[in-house]
């Protein structure tokens, strides 16, 4: 893939902020696009100004939701340069959400090398304060103009960065989640395992909701029975059992694969905790909580990190965890995870990808 460097013009440049970054509003200057044409495959690959698309109102994506993405960050090192973490999972997952929604594949090395360039040449976009990050959000969309409901003939791939600060306004303190009792998510067999803007969307009404009651997010129960945990809106979910033991739900075809999740399994067990995937009913979670035999629950995923859980409200009832309080896991995790992220710490796994901008 040749990708086009469009040169634009310094005066028009925006200066990278260095605080008060909000989630996914003050987007780096430039962006990577390619459009793909069936017959043709992928082309016209580019890294151009970042600026609004321009579709026809019958375009696809805006009427049947053919569309997938994927969320990753870029981490500032101590010694200047960048690191991905895992982008290689990102890649792959990407393709899998794109093979469910009758979408094309994107090479995943020229993808990579795509992310790579972008954030290269917006460097001074990765942020350096605590806690911070270059945000990268690929997308692909289907871009045929026409109102009949088939697999579109024509997509746009694109890859915009914005700088980030924490996702919950708590930043690493615990927040509040409420459970579902009688919306569901995703199904098994479904698209919930897939990245797709539909799950999202199909979230809003009961999180909307719930945030007037004080809950940052919904963690949703299994679509058959009402009876299984599967994750929270924007991360899956883990239950520590007497400072020792980290359980989550398995992959049962429902849940998004949550590289965060892969990692927290793989770390915990380096850490010498026991891990453990297990399909959990909501019955057990809140009996544990109220026996004291859960010690901690904290959401994991790449934009909330490790994000501690403080309280469940369940069936106008309300369930406290750790007295509200960061836990002592939660935190061994938040530092380990963020010092091989951002280079702290050695990279012991072969996760990081580094960028050299120094
Ligand atoms: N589950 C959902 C629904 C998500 O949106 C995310 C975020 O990407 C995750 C889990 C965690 O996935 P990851 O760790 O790959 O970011
Ligand atoms: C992420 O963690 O990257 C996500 O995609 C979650 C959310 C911002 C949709």
């Amino acid at each position: 893939m040749e990708i086009e460097i469009v040169p634009l013009d310094p005066a028009t440049l925006k200066t990278a902020p260095t605080s008060d970054f909000g989630f996914g509003t003050n987007f780096a200057n430039r962006m990577f696009t390619q459009n793909y044409t069936k017959g043709e495959g992928w082309h016209s690959a580019k890294i151009g100004p970042y600026e609004n698309l321009s579709l026809p109102p019958s375009t696809a994506v805006l009427h049947y939701s053919q569309e997938i993405f994927e969320g990753l960050k870029a981490y500032r090192r101590p010694d200047g340069n960048i690191n991905l973490f895992r982008p290689w999972e990102n890649m792959k997952r990407f393709n899998n959400s794109a093979m469910r929604m009758a979408m094309p594949a994107v090479d995943p090395e020229e993808h990579l090398t795509a992310i790579a360039q972008l954030v290269e040449i917006e460097h001074d976009w990765v942020p350096t304060a605590e806690g911070s990050s270059l945000y990268i959000r690929p997308a692909m969309i289907a871009t045929d103009a026409a109102l009949g409901v088939y697999s579109s003939h024509t997509y746009l791939h694109f890859v915009i960065v914005c700088p980030v600060g924490a996702y919950f306004a708590a930043g690493f303190n615990p927040i509040s989640v409420f459970i579902s009792d009688s919306y569901r998510r995703a199904v098994k067999g479904g698209v919930g395992a897939t990245k797709t803007g539909g799950n999202y969307s199909a979230s809003l009404f009961v999180s909307e909701q719930v945030k007037e009651q004080g809950y940052s997010q919904v963690l949703w129960l299994d679509a058959i029975e009402g009876k299984y945990i599967e994750e929270v809106g924007a991360m899956n979910i883990c239950f520590v059992y007497e400072g020792k033991k980290i359980v989550t739900p398995p992959l049962t075809g429902s849940i998004l694969p949550g590289i965060t999740r892969m990692s927290v399994l793989e770390l915990g067990r380096d850490l010498g905790y026991e891990v453990s995937e297990e399909r959990t009913s909501i019955d057990d979670i809140l009996a544990d909580i109220e026996s004291g035999k859960i010690t901690e629950v904290f959401g994991c995923g790449t934009a909330a990190v490790i994000a501690p859980v403080g309280k469940f409200g369940y069936a106008d009832k309300e369930y406290t965890i750790n007295d509200y309080q960061v836990g002592d896991v939660s935190k061994h995790l938040y530092d380990e995870l963020t010092g091989i992220q951002y280079g702290r710490i050695p990279d012991r796994f072969g996760w990081t990808y580094t960028i050299e901008v120094e």
